[in-house]
């Protein structure tokens, strides 16, 4: 943490979350607390509760949750400090200097060190094309139709023959060898040593949202091979994660994005006035980008090449869109190639009109199906009609569903009637919504994909949205029933499993101690769930710690999220100064990662025992688990603990079984 806790807290109890979120939500008052559509992810019945109580907010339907810093974290895609920075203003609180690590530092600086060599190049290519050395590169762009203007926009560069300029030129700048070679504009080998990655070449810088070069790509003046090289990964440039030309397209006034493939797509685009033009950077489209895309808007238009791997790639990125809560729809550009080649063959105003008639994705993928099957012969006809069917069920909703199945009828020349009863026939065999494997919910939270429980069908997939934990009576002392197990994965999100034990550096989730991250056991997963019942129970009622504070420390918890999140209620509690402030343990937490799985901890609240007994005796029940659990493993890990402490916590555990809590 840069700034000292304080701080971080002095400027959540000067914010109102339900202003910063009402800001990008539409919210609804329900009872004490705000409910909205939550905007990490698509859905049509609200599951995103803002709790000015606890100051913060919890989707139910995701498990996206933490405090008004995590909210925008998660919706600027920016950092603590940004967050922070945003609500001090907000607050006119002036924050101190911060206090970085040594670490944070060095690593603030490295980051810094590789901004300033890609700086450094583009401006080197980019005063390079318009030498006398760079006149071939002019004219290559000149030949395509590149104006000066359009040119200077894109920062585009020219990269000569000679194998060694660019390095050499860095090398007088300052920079040292390692730290040219780590930011990838040279290469090393034997016989040349430190050289050039790229040259005759025109090059287009990359940049980040906020424009700052992140890497190249480069293509060369003729029909050479390969046709384009880009830099590889490096610590500031991730391709999965950035799009080409979003620091200018995410100033469109336009409704929607345009997503397309090539670089020249983009330039040809804007230089049209169609400035909502982004590109995907020489790999394939990933999640990544897509949550990338729906900071900025709800709607993508795919410009695709026209050919087979155009359309290919359209249908694969049509899912990863819809996954990540975007509405997508196709431009067609037949018979041109792609859209650099319509604009130049037709014009922008033809250009527009494709935009305005852009087929709605899911009528795309349909008549893509259609074209391998033959309607005039019935038994493949019956066959498509099936398939269509299929993919209906996967509309959640009953009245989109109902839409959709108007139109594909009429498009098809089927009858609705029939059509709507294949689709039941399909929905109740499968749960909509989990229809040929394409549940619109499914890929979600795809960096989770380790904690991924099987798939769950449509009902414990809906209880679970409900987020309620509701136990039969007392809380079992085994392993949970699958009911139980699935409740625990809304604790942590839709997908997601009751939050593991953190990497505190990382947070990255950690498999069990000592094993490779296989996932946690079932058994484990039970106990993490009963800590968050726990931990979410001392924070909607502290009396019940002072009961419990004999028995149980923050140490006994299993896994470094929890313990840590013990660990600051805890604190809280026994300074006694007033009620516990769950939004200030959350932002103890630094990544969004661990804030999310922060504030799910604190939110799974035991529901539905009113009877006081009932729920004492639950207490007590929870707590005895967790000590019993803590007491395996201090046995288990041997030595370390010395067998006073080991006396001491076999006792607690024995008085446990016949305490009497008051509630
Ligand atoms: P295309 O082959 O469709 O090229 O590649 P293009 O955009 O039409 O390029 P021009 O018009 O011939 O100049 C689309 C994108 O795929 C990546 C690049 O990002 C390119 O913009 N690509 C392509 C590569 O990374 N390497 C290659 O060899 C080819
Ligand atoms: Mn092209």
């Amino acid at each position: 943490m840069y700034y000292p806790q304080e701080i971080v807290d002095e400027v959540l109890a000067n914010t109102d979350i339900v202003d910063v979120v009402s800001a990008h939500v539409h919210l609804k008052k329900r009872g004490k607390d705000y409910l909205g559509l939550c905007p990490f992810h698509n859905e049509k019945t609200p599951s995103f509760n803002v709790i000015p109580a606890k100051n913060m907010f919890y989707c139910f339907g995701c498990g996206a949750g933490g405090s008004a810093i995590t909210f925008l974290m998660k919706y600027n895609n920016c950092t603590f400090t940004e967050a922070l920075k945003e609500l001090a203003d907000r607050a006119q609180i002036t924050l101190p200097a911060p206090n970085y690590s040594e670490e944070t530092k060095k690593r603030e600086k490295h980051r810094q060190d590789l901004l300033a060599v890609n700086k450094e190049a583009a401006t080197y290519y980019y005063k390079l094309l318009r030498s006398r050395k760079g006149a071939r590169g002019m004219k290559y762009f000149t030949d395509r139709s590149l104006s000066p203007e359009t040119m200077k926009m894109f920062g585009l560069g020219f990269a000569d023959g000679a194998s060694s300029d660019l390095t050499e030129h860095l090398r007088k700048t300052g920079f040292s060898d390692e730290l040219i070679l780590e930011s990838d504009v040279a290469v090393f080998n034997e016989k040349q040593g430190l050289h050039d990655r790229f040259f005759n070449r025109v090059m287009f810088p990359i940049q980040d949202v906020r424009g700052r070069v992140i890497g190249f790509g480069g293509r060369v003046l003729g029909d050479a091979k390969p046709k384009y090289i880009n830099s590889s990964d490096t610590m500031i440039f991730d391709k999965g994660r950035n799009l080409y030309a979003l620091n200018l397209a995410r100033r469109t006034k336009a409704d929607h994005l345009i997503l397309c493939e090539g670089y020249m797509d983009v330039i040809a685009m804007h230089q049209a006035g169609f400035n909502q033009a982004v590109a995907s950077l020489g790999t394939a489209f990933t999640p990544g980008q897509a949550a990338l895309l729906r900071r900025y808007t709800k709607r993508v238009l795919l410009a695709y090449d026209s050919d087979g791997a155009g359309v290919r790639a359209a249908l694969r990125n049509i899912g990863i869109l819809r996954s990540g809560g975007l509405e997508s729809s196709v431009i067609d550009l037949r018979p041109h190639k792609d859209p650099d080649e319509f604009i130049k063959a037709e014009g922008k105003e033809a250009f527009q009109d494709r935009i305005d008639n852009a087929e709605n994705s899911f009528f795309y993928e349909l008549r893509m199906l259609s074209q391998s099957y033959r309607m005039d012969d019935p038994a493949s006809r019956t066959a498509f009609h099936r398939e269509v069917a299929r993919k209906l069920c996967t509309f959640t909703d009953e009245i989109e569903r109902e839409n959709y199945i108007a139109a594909s009828a009429e498009k098809y020349f089927i009858k609705t009637d029939s059509l709507r009863r294949l689709v039941a026939q399909y929905g109740n065999a499968t749960g909509y919504g989990s229809a040929a494997g394409e549940s619109r919910r499914g890929r979600q939270n795809t960096r989770n994909a380790a904690n991924t429980p099987p798939d769950r069908t449509g009902k414990e997939a809906a209880d679970s949205r409900a987020g309620r934990f509701v136990p039969s009576g007392a809380v079992p002392a085994g392993t949970p029933s699958g009911q139980a197990a699935g409740k625990a994965a809304a604790a942590g999100g839709q997908e997601k499993a009751a939050p593991g034990p953190a990497d505190e550096n990382t947070g990255r989730r950690a498999g069990p101690a000592g094993r490779a991250p296989a996932g946690p056991t079932r058994a484990q997963k039970a106990l993490w769930e009963k800590q968050c019942l726990l931990l979410t129970w001392i924070v909607d009622d502290p009396a019940v710690f002072a009961q419990l504070n004999k028995y149980l420390e923050p140490g006994d918890f299993d896994g470094a999220v929890y313990q840590r999140a013990a660990g600051l209620l805890w604190q809280q509690l026994q300074g006694g100064s007033g009620p516990v402030n769950a939004a200030s343990v959350i932002s103890a937490f630094e990544t969004e990662r661990e804030q999310e799985a922060a504030a799910s901890i604190l939110n799974m609240h035991l529901e539905g025992i009113e009877d006081a007994d009932d729920r004492a005796k639950t207490l007590r029940e929870l707590v005895f688990f967790i000590k019993q659990a803590s007491l395996e493993r201090m046995t288990q890990s041997g030595g370390t603990q010395s067998l006073q402490d080991l006396l001491s916590a076999k006792q607690k555990l024995q008085a446990l079984r016949t305490v009497r809590f008051q509630l």
